[in-house]
């Protein structure tokens, strides 16, 4: 078995055991435990909950790799940390959907290689679980991308009447008329265009052929690790680009080759 089907089979596994943890608590009633970067931007008791369950657990299977986790940020994964191998974790991507109850939220698990940096690092498995729909998402490099066992292709052509796509806008407000000046700019190649909540989810759907295209700006690497390989490994393209704008973080952008190129020059206009 090669590495990279090794670490495959891990984060599925972690990705569903972490899914069902967040589910579980759920059931049990959401508490906010702080805001973070703006107030909108929350962490519950159960994202720390669920991303320390999947740092001890990667800690008895791979000690040796390291960390990058959206509630404690890099580290190894245990003590030492002499691999190459990165995990790349958001316990519930969608925390706001999870806390008003809407069932669009994921469990985003990736193993890369080359360290934290994703304009360095080289994704090698990625796992995206939805534990309100059941819905599994995974892929490895070279390997193709899957929903449970059913191979992902992304759309060639959008239809005529348009492409679908997804966005999503950070939390700091000061970025928000320019977020919404993009999708507008979008709008023009668009049949409809949905926001769904969580950047990994909207990535799979990309990867699934649900959507035609994705862009967001600011994702931090958490969001878009195990997503964006889904996304390449179902045939489609992804790409982060440097925005002019000095508080805003990359604009990552997402579709089939039919819409990547017309999406990612109207994006960036
Ligand atoms: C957020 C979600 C959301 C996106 C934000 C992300 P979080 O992740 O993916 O859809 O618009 O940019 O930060 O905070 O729920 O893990």
């Amino acid at each position: 078995m090669t590495l990279a089907a090794q670490l495959h089979d891990l984060a599925v596994d972690i990705a569903r055991e972490a899914g069902e943890l967040a589910r579980r608590r759920r059931t049990e009633g959401v508490a906010i435990a702080a805001t973070k970067s703006a107030l909108a931007d929350i962490v519950t008791d159960a994202d720390r909950e669920v991303e320390e369950m999947i740092r001890l657990r990667l800690g008895e299977e791979r000690p040796g790799d390291g960390f990058l986790g959206e509630e404690s940020g890099a580290a190894p994964v245990s003590h030492g940390g002499d691999s190459d191998v990165t995990w790349v974790i958001d316990p519930i991507d969608g925390t706001v959907n999870y806390a008003y109850g809407i069932p669009s939220y994921a469990v985003s698990v990736a193993a890369v290689a080359g360290g934290s940096d994703p304009e360095h690092w080289e994704a090698l498995a990625g796992a995206v679980f939805n534990p309100a729909s059941g819905e599994l998402f995974h892929a490895t490099r070279d390997g193709g991308a899957w929903l449970h066992d059913v191979r992902l292709t992304v759309t060639a052509e959008p239809a005529a009447a348009g492409a679908l796509l997804a966005t999503g806008f950070g939390y700091d407000p000061a970025t928000h008329a320019s977020d919404l000046a993009r999708v507008g700019r979008a709008m023009t190649i668009a049949r409809d265009i949905r926001r769904i909540g969580a950047a990994s989810l909207d990535l799979a759907f990309v990867a699934a052929g649900r959507l035609d295209g994705y862009f967001e700006r600011g994702l931090q690497p958490w969001d878009f690790a195990a997503g964006a390989l889904l996304v390449t490994e179902a045939g489609g393209r992804f790409s982060r680009v440097e925005m002019p704008d000095a508080a805003a973080r990359p604009l990552a952008v997402a579709a089939g080759p039919g819409v990547f190129e017309r999406l990612l020059s109207l994006t960036t206009e």
